[in-house]
């Protein structure tokens, strides 16, 4: 079969700009995007096999075990629209349990994870149409020209709990672009980590073998690598706590010491104690979430989950 994947040239953004606007806000941040270099994604990659890091077993334990069940809730969908599919290693698990579908059309912004999914899948699933574009999805019209022709017809995946990674606001307003792009009686499947103990979900977020902090500070070593940044040995160590206020983990890397950073022909005075914000991953409630597909126009949605409660799928109606 001949490989279909049409790529979109997603803009690349720019570090060294983003890193200078970074700087000056009060508190400090840099993009969560800029994670995923070409080492970040390795280490992410280890991250999701860690023992402590939950999501992405729970995730695949549902998808392998409830299997039956979200056959029946998707009722037939012929066609599986996924938005960051990655390596499409998730894909190959629904594509075993989704029988009746028969076309899959992979979404991400990296090319290399499309060329890898593209690889694995077209072989071990050559009786369907398998295609992949790459393209930021959250970047303008792309929700818009996906617009879905026969109703009733397609499911729409969105694992990973990504929505997570999203503000509230942001989610409620993805989930709405979501449901506009979709016509009456298609499907939606989305991933979210749920509300538990905090230990559990700071310890997923804190690995003892060090992980990671590693990834983490993979923002430093990118700064110091591309941008020839001047930050001292350890100026910045790893730090992720559950704000239980805002039902989230905040990831920050934290000032060890007083000290100046020289980047980009700027200087930054840094004190001790003082955290560049890296990223945000809220955790829902089964109600919680499930009202928020409700107003975003979803008629009606169920929740599957694994043997701990620790993940949900949520299937929902359009
Ligand atoms: N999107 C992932 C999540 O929210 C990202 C992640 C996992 C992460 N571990 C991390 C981000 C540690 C920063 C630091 O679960």
């Amino acid at each position: 079969m001949p490989k279909k994947l049409v790529n979109r040239n997603p803009a690349v953004s720019d570090f060294r700009a983003e890193v200078l606007l970074g700087m000056e806000k009060q508190p400090r941040s840099i993009s969560p995007k800029f994670f995923y270099d070409s080492e970040g994604s390795r280490l992410f990659d280890e991250i999701t096999r860690l023992p402590e890091y939950y999501p992405t077993e729970s995730e695949i334990s549902i998808l392998r075990e409830k299997c039956s069940e979200l056959n029946q809730l998707s009722m037939g969908s012929e066609e599986g629209i996924e938005l960051g599919s990655g390596n499409g290693k998730k894909a190959a698990i629904l594509l075993d349990c989704f029988g009746k579908m028969n076309s899959y059309i992979l979404v991400d912004i990296s090319i290399t994870a499309l060329e890898e999914a593209m690889d694995s899948l077209s072989s071990k699933f050559s009786n369907m149409d398998i295609s992949a574009i790459c393209v930021d999805y959250r970047d303008g019209k792309f929700m818009k020209q996906m617009e879905m022709q026969h109703p009733g017809k397609r499911m729409l995946i969105f694992l990973g709990s990504t929505i997570g990674n999203m503000e509230p606001e942001e989610a409620m307003e993805f989930l709405k672009e979501c449901r506009n792009s979709m016509m009456d009686g298609d499907r939606f499947l989305v991933g979210v980590d749920m509300k538990k103990d905090p230990e559990i979900i700071e310890k997923a977020y804190n690995d003892s073998s060090g992980v990671t902090a590693k990834f983490n500070l993979n923002l430093v070593e990118r700064m110091r690598r591309e941008l020839g940044a001047e930050i001292p040995e350890n100026a910045f160590t790893h730090m992720a706590y559950y704000n239980e206020g805002k039902g989230r983990i905040e990831m920050h890397l934290l000032c060890t010491m007083d000290f100046s950073m020289k980047v980009a022909g700027k200087e930054f005075i840094f004190r001790k104690g003082e955290t560049i914000h890296t990223e945000n991953s809220y955790k829902y409630s089964a109600e919680e979430f499930s009202g928020m597909l409700k107003k975003a126009g979803f008629t009606k949605n169920s929740y599957l989950t694994d043997s701990r409660k620790f993940y949900g799928l949520f299937v929902a109606d359009a």
